[in-house]
C-alpha cells in the first residue's frame, strides 16, 4: 500500500511527517501563547496616565526652616529635602573620603551654589525601609543625617551611609532648581 507522505516518514527531502506536523503546530501554538502572555506584560510596563501626571513635582523651599527637612512623594518614592545649617554643610564637606563606606564628595551630591539643600531618595539602601530624621523629634543618628531603625544604618547630612549594614549612600533623584526657592523633581 502506498504510504501517505503527510503521515509517515518517507525519507524524501521536502515531505512532512505526522510527527513533524505536530511539532510545527506545537511551535506555532507556543509562539501565539508567548505573544498573548508578553503583550499584557509589555502593556503593563507603560506608565499609566496618573503616573505620568506626577512624573514631575515642584517643591517650594521657602517654608523649610534651616536645620529641618520635609518628605515629598515623587513617583511613589519618598524624597527627603533637607535645609542644612552652615555647620552641617562644613561637616559634610570636610569628611575624608577614606572614612566613607561609599566615598563621594558632598559637592557631587548637591547642586552648585545650593549647598544648603540636600535632596535624596528616602529609601534605605539596605532593605528599603524609610529612614527617620526629617521630623524634629526623629533620631538622626551619630552623623546627624538620617537613621534607619530597621537594622541601624546611619547616614550623614549628605545622605552618605556612615554605618551599615546599608552598603550605599542614599540615592539622588533627578531634580533641578527652577529658582532659589523652588526645585522640580523629575
Ligand atoms: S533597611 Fe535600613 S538598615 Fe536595614
Amino acid at each position: 500500500m502506498a504510504e501517505n507522505a503527510a503521515t509517515t516518514h518517507s525519507g524524501t527531502p521536502g515531505t512532512v511527517t505526522k510527527r513533524d506536523f505536530l511539532q510545527l503546530v506545537a511551535l506555532a501554538g507556543a509562539g501565539i501563547g508567548a505573544g498573548a502572555i508578553a503583550w499584557p506584560l509589555i502593556d503593563s510596563m507603560n506608565p499609566s496616565a496618573d503616573v505620568l501626571a506626577v512624573s514631575s513635582v515642584e517643591v517650594e523651599l521657602a517654608p523649610i526652616e534651616t536645620g529641618s527637612g520635609i518628605t515629598v512623594m515623587w513617583q511613589g518614592k519618598p524624597i527627603f529635602v533637607r535645609h542644612r545649617t552652615a555647620k552641617e554643610i562644613k561637616e559634610a564637606e570636610d569628611v575624608k573620603m577614606s572614612e566613607l563606606i561609599e566615598p563621594q564628595p558632598d559637592s557631587a551630591r548637591v547642586k552648585p551654589g545650593h549647598a544648603q539643600w540636600i535632596v535624596v531618595i528616602g529609601i534605605c539602601t539596605h532593605l528599603g525601609c524609610i529612614p527617620l530624621g526629617n521630623k524634629p523629634t526623629d533620631p538622626r543618628g551619630e552623623w546627624g543625617g538620617w537613621f534607619c531603625p530597621c537594622h541601624g544604618s546611619q547616614y550623614d547630612t549628605s545622605g552618605r551611609v556612615r554605618h551599615g549594614p546599608a552598603p550605599l549612600n542614599l540615592h539622588l533623584p533627578p531634580y533641578a532648581f527652577e529658582s532659589d526657592t523652588k526645585i522640580k523633581l523629575g
